[in-house]
Parts: structure tokens; C-alpha cells; sequence
């Protein structure tokens, strides 16, 4: 008898337990024996994080990132060079001596073996036999939009590679900053200098 009462007994849990409660619903958790990792530690966006001083969940992009696909196309003007649908003009970067200075290096690394360290295009490799190489003191590299340029240095143009994988978004202004530079310096009128600089040019 007790031998049967124990089965009945283990039989009415093993039911219960399988079929029991079936399609009611409970907001408490479920007994997780084994949870894993299922449950982790984290804050949603636009949520409050004290971990952080301003106490906000939501962080900016690591200084840097570089945005791809779909992000890349919502991006403003710093990132693409692009304002709306057409190219956008101006240095979205502090221009200071530092910037130009940045500019300067960039350019000698990456660019001046074709371009030439003045921008004229006679770079060394053209001695070998790279031809098309433009003179950026041309009158369509010099209308050329801020935006254009920062775009064909991030991603290239007919046999140029692009740039953005090597290059991050501020060395790539600060190289067309360097660029417009560099245009002045071929172009300049005696107007551009500064008038406490003009006594250096021979006292005029
Ligand atoms: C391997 C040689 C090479 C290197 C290195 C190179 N370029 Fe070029 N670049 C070219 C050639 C060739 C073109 C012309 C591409 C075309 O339109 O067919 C060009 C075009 C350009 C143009 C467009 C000019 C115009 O009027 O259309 C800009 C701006 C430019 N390069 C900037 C740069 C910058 C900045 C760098 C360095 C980050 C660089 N290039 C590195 C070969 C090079």
C-alpha cells in the first residue's frame, strides 16, 4: 500500500510537473538551474547609468571610429563631405598651425610620392611611368569642393586608392587643408601676406 501511494504520488507530480499549468502565464522568472550568460549586466539607451559621471547611458562614438554602411550614409558633413546631396565646402576642423602641421605629414607620407611634395603632380612615381597624376594648381583641382576632396582622399578616385582605412576623419581635413595651402602658396598675392610678414619679402 505504501509502495503504491508513493508511485501515485510520483506519478501525479511527474504529470503535473509536465503538463500542469500549461497556458497560464506568470510574470516571475523561471527557475534558471543552469542561467549561462542569458542575464547580463547593462543599461538600455536613453536609460540613466551611474557608472558613468554625467550619468548617461547613451555614450558617444569612440573618438576616431570610423562609421561604415548604414551609419555612414546618416553621417553629417565632418564624416562624408557631403552636406545634403551635394558636396559641402569649408574645413570642419579647428584650422591652426597644428592642424596644417598634421596636414604637411600626412601628405608627405601618403601622398606626395605622386603628387609631388608641391602638389604639381611630378611626384617620384610618375619618373617610372604613372601618368594622369593631376597638378592641384589646375583650375579644376583648385574650384574642387572641401567636400570632393575629403571624399577622394576617403575613397579614392580612377587610379588613386582611397585613403580612410589609413587616414583617420581629422588627418584627412587637415590634409586638405594642407592642399589649399599649398594652392596658396602658388597663387598668393602680396594682399594674402600678412602686413607685419611683408618685411621679410624684401621690404616692400
Ligand atoms: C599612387 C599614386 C597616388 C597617391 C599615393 C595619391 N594619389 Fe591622389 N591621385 C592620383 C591620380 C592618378 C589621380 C587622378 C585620378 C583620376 O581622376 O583618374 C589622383 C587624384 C587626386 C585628387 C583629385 C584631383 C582632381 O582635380 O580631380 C585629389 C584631391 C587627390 N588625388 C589627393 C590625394 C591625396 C590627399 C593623397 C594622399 C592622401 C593622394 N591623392 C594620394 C594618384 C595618387
Amino acid at each position: 500500500m505504501r509502495t503504491f501511494l508513493l508511485l501515485l504520488a510520483c506519478l501525479v507530480f511527474a504529470i503535473v510537473s509536465v503538463t500542469g499549468f500549461r497556458g497560464t502565464k506568470t510574470t516571475r522568472n523561471p527557475i534558471e538551474i543552469f542561467p549561462d550568460m542569458v542575464r547580463q549586466a547593462k543599461v538600455k539607451e536613453q536609460a540613466p547609468s551611474f557608472f558613468f559621471p554625467n550619468q548617461r547611458a547613451s555614450r558617444y562614438p569612440v573618438l576616431g571610429t570610423v562609421p561604415t554602411g548604414e551609419d555612414a550614409a546618416r553621417l553629417p558633413y565632418l564624416n562624408t563631405g557631403m552636406m545634403g546631396d551635394r558636396w559641402g565646402d569649408g574645413i570642419p576642423i579647428p584650422l591652426t598651425a597644428g592642424t596644417l602641421k598634421k596636414g604637411q605629414e600626412g601628405f608627405g607620407i601618403f601622398c606626395s610620392a605622386c603628387h609631388g611634395s608641391t602638389g604639381s603632380g611630378n611626384g617620384i612615381v610618375t619618373q617610372y611611368g604613372l601618368v594622369g597624376v593631376p597638378n592641384y594648381h589646375s583650375e579644376h583641382t583648385r574650384q574642387m569642393p572641401d567636400g570632393q576632396m575629403f571624399y577622394v582622399i576617403t575613397h579614392g578616385q580612377g587610379l588613386m586608392l582611397g585613403y580612410g582605412a589609413n587616414l583617420s576623419v581629422e588627418e584627412r581635413w587637415a590634409i586638405v587643408a594642407y592642399i589649399r595651402a599649398l594652392q596658396l602658396s602658388q597663387n598668393a598675392t602680396l594682399g594674402d601676406i600678412p602686413i607685419s610678414e611683408r618685411q621679410q619679402l624684401g621690404g616692400r
